[in-house]
Order: C-alpha cells, then structure tokens, then sequence
C-alpha cells in the first residue's frame, strides 16, 4: 500500500511538470499546439481487388496483436472495449471494425496511417501510448494500405467505447503532445540496412514496429517511454517479468531458431518452457502469422549482440540443474507437502504429463531459474488460461487455492527442487501479496 502511495505520489509530480511543460510548450513552441481536423473525413472507398492486400493485411495484424488489444472479454473482435491497466489508470481500447458512428467506418487510409504513425486521432484528438503507436509509427506504407484493407474487410459492428478513468490530469489529451515530443520518434528506424540478411532486416522490422516486443519486453521510465539505451533487456508488465531478449542465444540453454519458432507459433518450447501471461496471447496470436515473418522474428534475435545483458533483477542465470543430479530435499517442509499434493500430479518426474507430448521439466523453465520469484509466484496465481481449440498446455489458477504464505513457501521449494539456486531470499508472504496487487484485477 505504501509502495503504491509513493507511485502514485511520483506519477503527481510528473504529471504536475507534464502540466508546466505543456503550457510552455503551447504558449511557446514554434509549432503550434496541436490542433483538431475539423474537416470530416472522406468515407473509405475499397476496391473488391483489395481482397489480396487484406489477406496480407489479416497475417500481419497477427503480429501487431490488434485483435487481442481491440477485443473485450467474451466481445466482438476488433469492436474495443478492453481495458488496459496503466500505472496513470485504465484506457479502454477502441472500437476498429468499419462501423461508421462508433468506429472508423468513415475513416480514410490517412487519417488511419496518422492514427498509426503519429498517435492522433481522425477528429484530430491524441491517442495515449497504450496504443503502441511508438511502434507503429515504423510500419511501412504497403503494410499500413494492407492493414487498413484488412480492417475494411470486416463486418462493423456497432459498440461504443467505455470512458477511460485516468487519474487527474491525464483525461487531458493535448498532453501528450509533450510526451510526443519528447518520445515519439517516428521515421526510419526499422529499415533494413545493407549489412544485414535479408531475414535478419525483416526480422528487425518486424520486432520494432508491428510487433511492439518492446512495448512488454523494454523498461519503462516513470513516464510510461520505453528505454531506448536498454532495448529488449527486460521489463515488467500486468505483473509479469518480460524476460530480457537480447541474450536468448547465450542462456546457459540456449534457444535455437527452431525452439523460438516453436514458441513463438505454439505457446511451448520443450527445451524452455511455456508461455504465459500477457506473452500468451502474443503467441496465440503469432500462429496465424506468416511462418516466414516468424522465422525472421527469430533470426533477428538470436542475432542480437549477446553482450547487452540485462539488469539484475531480469537475468536469468546460471545453468538449470540436469534431473538427475536436482538434490531433492527431503526436509518435512510444508512447501513439499503441498508440491506433492497440488503440483505433483502434473510436474513430478514421471508424470503422464511430463511423458505425454514432450513437456519440459521445471528445471528448465525461465520461471524457475530466474533472479526474481514474480514469473513463478505470477503462474502459481494465475496458472495457463484454458483455451479452446489451443493446444498448448493447462495449469489451473491457485490464487484462492492457497495463502501468501502457502505460495512463497511452494515457489521457494519448487526452485529448490528443480534448480540449484537454492529458495529466493526475497520470497516470503508480504512479496507475494505484493506480486497479488500487481497483477491485472480478475
Ligand atoms: C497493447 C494494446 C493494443 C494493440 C496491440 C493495438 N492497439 Fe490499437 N489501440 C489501443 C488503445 C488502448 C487505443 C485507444 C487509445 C486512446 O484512446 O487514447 C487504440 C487505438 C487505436 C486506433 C485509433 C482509434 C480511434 O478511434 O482513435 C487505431 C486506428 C488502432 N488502435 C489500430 C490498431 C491496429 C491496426 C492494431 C494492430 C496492428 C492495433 N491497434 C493494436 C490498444 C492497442
Ligand atoms: C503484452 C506484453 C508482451 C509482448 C507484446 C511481447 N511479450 Fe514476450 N513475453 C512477455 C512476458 C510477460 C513473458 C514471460 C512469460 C512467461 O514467463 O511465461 C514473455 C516471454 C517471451 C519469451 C520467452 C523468454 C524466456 O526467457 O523464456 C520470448 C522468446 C518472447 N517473449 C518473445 C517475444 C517477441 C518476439 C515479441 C514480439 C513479437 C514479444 N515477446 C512480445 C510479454 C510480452
Ligand atoms: C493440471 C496440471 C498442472 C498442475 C496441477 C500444476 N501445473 Fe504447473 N504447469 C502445467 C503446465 C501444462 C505448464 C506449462 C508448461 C508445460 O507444458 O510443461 C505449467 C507450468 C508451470 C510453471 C512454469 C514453467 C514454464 O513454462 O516456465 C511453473 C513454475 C509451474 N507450472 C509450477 C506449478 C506449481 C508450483 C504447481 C502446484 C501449485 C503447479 N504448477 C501445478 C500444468 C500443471
């Protein structure tokens, strides 16, 4: 609670400074402050040979995740309405089928690319970064005209977008202006350069701008930006670590293409682990791809500069102990009563589990092996969504199942068991109802 109270009274700051900020930025700025479209755009107009660009637009919406974003629990694809938790509050997504009154039914391929590149609105309002417009701002035009065609295409659906609850002032919009200003860099980036494979060049593309791995997988400053100089070193979002990438080839098991194209398609890397969290509906999505766009997402990081390492607390370290020689502790200790009888079923060695489908042990989980309990204790609370029509695998939630206490101590024995780092020092009750808090309100 304190902890939160200190953010909160950090986020006030800066929003008071945002504040200062923007008056001089409008009083004084030799650009103007940014000023509604008034004029009403024209409706789109999409030729019936626009079937091809829309087909290529449907694979790469797989990789820009707009249906998980734009998709409300249990509501129509792409008509919004999900709420996104910031630390400035909630931001619902927006409704993108082409209905003409609630959604962008009357947009034009322009204002739509603007929305997309720069963040604003087509009345002209901004747009705040939750929508990864950071990213998209690199999309290419042939890309943006297949999105857009693809988007055109669908059946529009009538569904109003809920109020946003942000803390004061940040209902503000013009705002962001600031924030733009100083984080918003559009142009060129994700350009191939000549040096590179051609592969590699797409994979690059595709990391930084539709893909938006950043946007989980880069620190954030405490205004929301992600952290140029610390690239794909790791973040935490809804309560989850987002594991450092740039060292995905030098892990003490490292990943191969064929392990992170599995993952990345199926949800399940048998040498790795499974994903979960915010990363699974980033994996659900990534299996309508393209195979060869996800192919390139991997060449591309396992290509990364090994010696970005990542910070202390997102490293994964020291090479998982091999089965066999895993000392099992023998100690009569709760967290191992409660292993045997909730988790055993499906992670002893041994289990139909562990036998039936190739599933990794925990010794080789991230999870497990990470310098912060969060992603184990997270998955205990949590478990794996039950997906229908997915094949990758079940963990029921634990959350109610279990007190604080109960969770650090089965978290602590599982890396015990599993590892040889030893139980996390950290790991008691108070961390995991801290972990509890953090995570998205289910
Ligand atoms: C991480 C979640 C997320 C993802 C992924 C995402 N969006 Fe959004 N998008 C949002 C949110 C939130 C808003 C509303 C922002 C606001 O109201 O300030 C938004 C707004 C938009 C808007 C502006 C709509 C309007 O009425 O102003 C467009 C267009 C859009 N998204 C298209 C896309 C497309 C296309 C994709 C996939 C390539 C995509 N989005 C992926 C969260 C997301
Ligand atoms: C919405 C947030 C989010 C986005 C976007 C996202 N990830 Fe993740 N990613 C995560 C989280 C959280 C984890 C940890 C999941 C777990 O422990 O099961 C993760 C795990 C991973 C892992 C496994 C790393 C390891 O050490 O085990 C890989 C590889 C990965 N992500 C690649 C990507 C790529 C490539 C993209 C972009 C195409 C991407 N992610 C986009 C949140 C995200
Ligand atoms: C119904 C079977 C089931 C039960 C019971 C279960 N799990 Fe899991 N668990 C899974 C599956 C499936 C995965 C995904 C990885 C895989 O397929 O091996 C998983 C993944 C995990 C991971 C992350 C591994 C990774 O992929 O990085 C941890 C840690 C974990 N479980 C711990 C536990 C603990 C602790 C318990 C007991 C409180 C438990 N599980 C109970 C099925 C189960």
């Amino acid at each position: 609670m304190k902890g939160r109270r200190a953010v909160m009274a950090g986020v006030a700051v800066i929003v008071v400074a945002l504040m200062g900020a923007y008056r001089g930025y409008a009083a004084h700025a030799g650009e103007p402050a940014p000023s509604p479209v008034t004029a009403p755009v024209t409706a789109p107009v999409v030729a019936s040979s626009d079937t091809a660009a829309a087909a290529r637009g449907a694979k790469l919406a797989a990789v820009g995740d707009c249906v998980s974003c734009h998709t409300a629990t249990g509501g129509q694809p792409l008509a919004g309405g999900l709420p996104l938790q910031t630390p400035f509050g909630v931001i619902y997504s927006t409704n993108i089928t082409p209905d003409d009154d609630t959604g962008i039914g009357r947009w034009s391929l322009d204002a739509f690319a603007r929305a997309m590149r720069r963040g604003v609105s087509s009345d002209g309002h901004l747009l705040y970064p939750a929508f990864p417009y950071p990213h998209f701002t690199h999309i290419n035009d042939a890309d943006i005209g297949s999105l857009y065609a693809w988007l055109m295409s669908r059946a529009p659906i009538s569904a109003p977008t809920p109020h946003n609850e942000l803390i004061f002032p940040l209902g503000f919009r013009p705002i962001m202006a600031v924030w733009n200003l100083l984080y918003l860099h559009t142009g060129d980036e994700a350009a191939p350069s000549p040096s590179e494979a051609s592969d590699v060049a797409r994979g690059r593309y595709l990391v930084e701008s539709l893909g938006h791995c950043g946007a989980c997988h880069t620190p954030l400053n405490r205004l929301g930006a992600e952290r140029r100089d610390r690239a794909l070193q790791g973040g935490t979002i809804e309560g989850w670590d987002a594991p450092a990438l740039t060292d995905l080839a030098a892990r003490p098991t490292p990943w191969t293409q064929a392990q992170l194209v599995s993952y990345l398609r199926t949800g399940l890397a048998s040498e790795h682990g499974a994903a979960a969290g915010s990363m699974r509906p980033v994996t659900r999505m990534l299996a309508d791809a393209s195979a060869s766009d996800v192919d390139a997402i991997s060449a591309y990081l396992l290509a990364l500069p090994a010696g970005a390492r990542s910070g202390p607390e997102h490293a994964v370290a020291s090479p998982p102990a091999s089965a066999a020689s895993v000392p099992v502790s023998t100690s009569p200790r709760s967290g191992a009563n409660l292993f045997a009888a909730a988790c055993a079923s499906c992670h002893a060695q041994g289990a139909p589990m562990s036998t039936d489908g190739a599933r990794p042990p925990l010794s080789l989980s991230t999870a497990v092996n990470a310098d912060s309990p969060r992603n184990t204790v997270r998955i205990i609370l949590d478990g794996i969504d039950w997906h229908e029509s997915d094949s990758a695998p079940f963990m029921p939630s634990f959350a109610n199942t279990f007190t604080d206490a109960q969770i650090a101590e089965l978290a602590n024995y599982t890396r015990e068991r599993f590892t040889a780092r030893g139980s996390w020092p950290s790991l008691d009750a108070d961390a995991v109802a801290h972990f509890r808090k953090d995570g998205l309100p289910r």
